[in-house]
């Protein structure tokens, strides 16, 4: 068992010789493969899956059996599901999913910083479209639906915009999302925050979030379990617009806000990153230089909502300090994307050994 944990350091090794891209789909599909045979499956729950007696997390009447998630964009088209439930993880968050399925940007569009633990990527949304997606978690929901609360892995929807949609009729691509996949997540999220998709952050302004969510309210308020939707923002908000969002949060009830994406900023990079980044152009900056930056913006909207609303933390986390830190601040949840890539399969199991649990 403990050779199964010990043996990240070589297999990324390997994998960083690769193209990002191909590592991520390779790792994963050897990780499927691993999984699809029932005794090795078994062993690599039993080696990555935390001790989830004393981790169980309630939040929006929904029972985490653990605080830690995997952030969105990671499973993109909900094809991992299983294998991310044997490497602990309590919540996954599938998507962002468009109503049609896309392509995003050109490859290659997701580069590693190894110096700084960081990734920069351009993905832009790439996706299968919620028609697959919702099929894909219709199936995994169906498979599942004997499991007790509590032990069943909690799938939120992260939901956005295709590309050709202009603006001002984003509402409606959210609300395609939301209902089709309504009856198949746990949680909604809205994401206004990529930097990858040209415009989409302007809709973090007020007027754009009222509109995209009383049209998710009135959505949801037809449903007698109407499902929790969240909002997820960039980390590169001023002031004056966390205090909009502070605001919209009692204007409209928000049911909680996942702080935060990927910045656009290049600060706290090494001189070999700086220079790395220069060249690979565009793109959101993930990982330990995001930590100080997603911690701010936490904290700040924690003060300013007076600690009234659910938080999950994402940005920066690789250990349980980086967990607890958030924890602290007010968080209730917390996310990994870049630490899984770099700290490898044991990352859940490694932060909830002494993980704050509220
Ligand atoms: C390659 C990549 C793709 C991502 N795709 C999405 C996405 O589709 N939707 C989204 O809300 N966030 C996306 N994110 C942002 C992550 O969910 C997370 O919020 C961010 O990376 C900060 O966490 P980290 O420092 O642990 O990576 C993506 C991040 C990466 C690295």
């Amino acid at each position: 068992m403990f050779y199964l944990r010990d043996m990240y350091s070589q297999i990324r090794r390997m994998l960083f010789m690769l193209d990002a891209e191909k590592a991520h789909y390779i790792s994963m599909n050897l990780l499927k493969f691993a999984c699809s045979i029932y005794p090795i499956r078994m062993l690599i729950r039993k080696a990555y899956s935390p001790d989830n007696t004393h981790l169980n997390t309630k939040l929006f009447g929904l029972t985490f059996k653990n605080p830690v998630g995997l952030a969105a964009g990671f499973d993109k088209n909900a094809s991992y599901l299983r294998e991310l439930e044997c490497l602990g993880f309590g919540h996954v968050e599938i998507g962002t999913v468009t109503p049609i399925p896309q392509a995003g940007n050109e490859k290659p569009r997701l580069f590693r910083l190894p110096a700084d633990k960081a990734l920069i990527n351009r993905m832009g949304f790439n996706n299968d479209g919620v028609q697959a997606i919702k099929r894909r978690l219709k199936e995994w929901k169906e498979k599942n639906k004997d499991i007790p609360s509590g032990e069943r892995i909690i799938i939120g929807g992260n939901i956005g915009k295709n590309k050709i949609t202009p603006n001002e009729d984003a509402w409606k691509d959210y609300e395609i999302c939301f209902n089709e996949l309504f009856d198949v997540v746990d949680y909604f999220v809205v994401n206004v925050s990529s930097p990858n998709t040209p415009g989409l952050r302007a809709l973090q302004d007020k007027d754009s979030l009222l509109k995209i969510f009383s049209v998710l309210k009135a959505n949801n308020d037809k449903h007698p379990h109407p499902k929790p939707i969240l909002l997820k923002i960039a980390p590169d908000l001023e002031l004056e617009q966390l205090q909009d969002i502070a605001s919209l949060c009692n204007e409209i009830k928000l049911d909680g806000i996942v702080s935060s994406n990927t910045t656009i900023s290049r600060e706290n990079l090494s001189h070999v990153s700086t220079q790395k980044s220069h060249q690979i152009g565009a793109g959101g900056l993930s990982g330990a230089p995001l930590k100080e930056k997603a911690d701010q913006v936490l904290n700040t909207l924690i003060e300013m909502t007076g600690n009234n609303i659910p938080f999950i933390a994402s940005g920066g986390i690789f250990t349980s300090d980086d967990a607890n830190r958030k924890i602290n601040m007010g968080a209730d949840l917390v996310q990994v994307w870049t630490g899984f890539i770099y700290e490898g399969p044991g990352i859940v199991k490694n932060i909830c050994k002494n993980i704050i649990v509220k």
